[in-house]
């Protein structure tokens, strides 16, 4: 290992559209109650692109706040990464647009998409680039348009999502950083939670289709173990942990995933409330959220996680 073998986050950004749809909005366009998704999910409101915006948008906000807060310099970012299933190109990758639009050249930049767990895996990916001495200083940004995607006649899945995006800024250290980010995926269960791509079907197979409970069983069952196993790996009794950054899919899979690791909700960052589902974007949006309204401290221990389309999953053990 070279000196300067860890990964550390020195600034984070992020971005919400202005539009905002409430679960009062919603009455009006499905069959559904403010208090049936309230009580079933935590979600009291989501924000959404207007229809002149598109995902580039947010994706270079989000950015341009991360680098900002990271105090450095666009020349000094040698990798780029974006995570996302909603760019408005099929290509070239959002991270290309976004190299372009921050007047950066000649450096790596790529998509990946591995849905809701895209920032868990983005933090695996820059770590590895960090430690085997390929980066210094890599700009992740987690970004979603799931509005687009959306099926606006289907109550079981229009009033879970919204649009956003989160970013990061990691740089190579000499101290951590990243502890430890485990990822993982099993692509048998793809027909849970897909939209296939409008090239080749019509349009409303196009758009989300999700099995509700089936997904709810499996999400809190696998969140529960990816958390156990990072606190596991690195030793850290629950005490030592200062906060956990869940996926924000559902109020009740993130209640359940603190329970499993005796965590108080207090120490929980929630922002369901506010945001919905925004798929790759959640936790680094939750984490920026946390970071700026000064909840999460530099020093401090952080445990993110996250489950999604594939099924994918992920879990990440951070000092900040
Ligand atoms: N408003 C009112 N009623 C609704 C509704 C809505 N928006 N959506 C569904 N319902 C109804 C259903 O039709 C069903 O009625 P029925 O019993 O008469 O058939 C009833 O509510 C219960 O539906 P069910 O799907 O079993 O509810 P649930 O408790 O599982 O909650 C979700 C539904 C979608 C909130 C929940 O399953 C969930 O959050 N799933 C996982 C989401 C997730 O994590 N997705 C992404 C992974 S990253």
């Amino acid at each position: 290992m070279n000196n300067l073998s860890y990964a550390r986050i020195v600034g984070t950004g992020s971005f919400s559209p202005k539009k905002i749809l409430t679960n009062k909005d919603l009455e009006k366009i499905v069959d559904t109650s403010d208090e049936w998704i309230t009580e079933r999910s935590g979600i009291k409101q989501r924000h959404i692109l207007s229809e002149n915006e598109v995902l580039g948008d947010m994706v270079y906000d989000a950015a341009v706040n991360a680098i900002d807060a990271a105090a450095i310099d666009r020349s000094q970012i040698d990798l780029i990464i974006v995570a996302s299933a909603t760019n408005e190109y099929s290509f070239p990758s959002a991270a290309c647009i976004l190299q372009n639009r921050l007047g950066i050249k000649n450096i790596p930049a790529f998509d990946i998409n591995a849905g809701c767990t895209g920032f868990i895996y983005q933090l695996n990916i820059a770590n590895q680039y960090i430690q085997n001495g390929s980066a210094k200083c890599v700009l992740l940004v987690a970004a979603e348009a799931l509005s687009k995607v959306t099926d606006w006649t289907d109550r079981g899945t229009c009033v879970l999502f919204g649009d956003g995006a989160g970013a990061a800024v990691l740089v190579a250290d000499t101290k951590p950083g990243i502890r430890s980010v485990t990822i993982g995926a099993d692509g048998s269960y793809k027909d849970l939670l897909y939209a296939k791509d409008a090239m080749y079907v019509e349009k409303k197979d196009a758009l989300v289709h999700m099995a509700g409970s089936e997904v709810f069983k499996v999400a809190v069952k696998k969140l529960g173990e990816i958390a156990n196993h990072s606190l596991e790996i690195n030793n850290l009794p629950i005490e030592k942990l200062d906060w956990l950054i869940p996926h924000q899919a559902n109020m009740r899979i993130i209640q359940a995933t603190a329970k499993r690791i005796n965590l108080p909700m207090e120490r929980v960052i929630v922002t369901i409330q506010d945001q919905g589902n925004t798929s790759a974007s959640s936790v680094p949006l939750a984490l920026d959220t946390a970071i700026r309204d000064g909840r999460i401290k530099r020093g401090q221990t952080l445990l993110m996680e996250a489950f999604g389309a594939g099924f994918t999953w992920g879990s990440a053990l951070v000092d900040y």
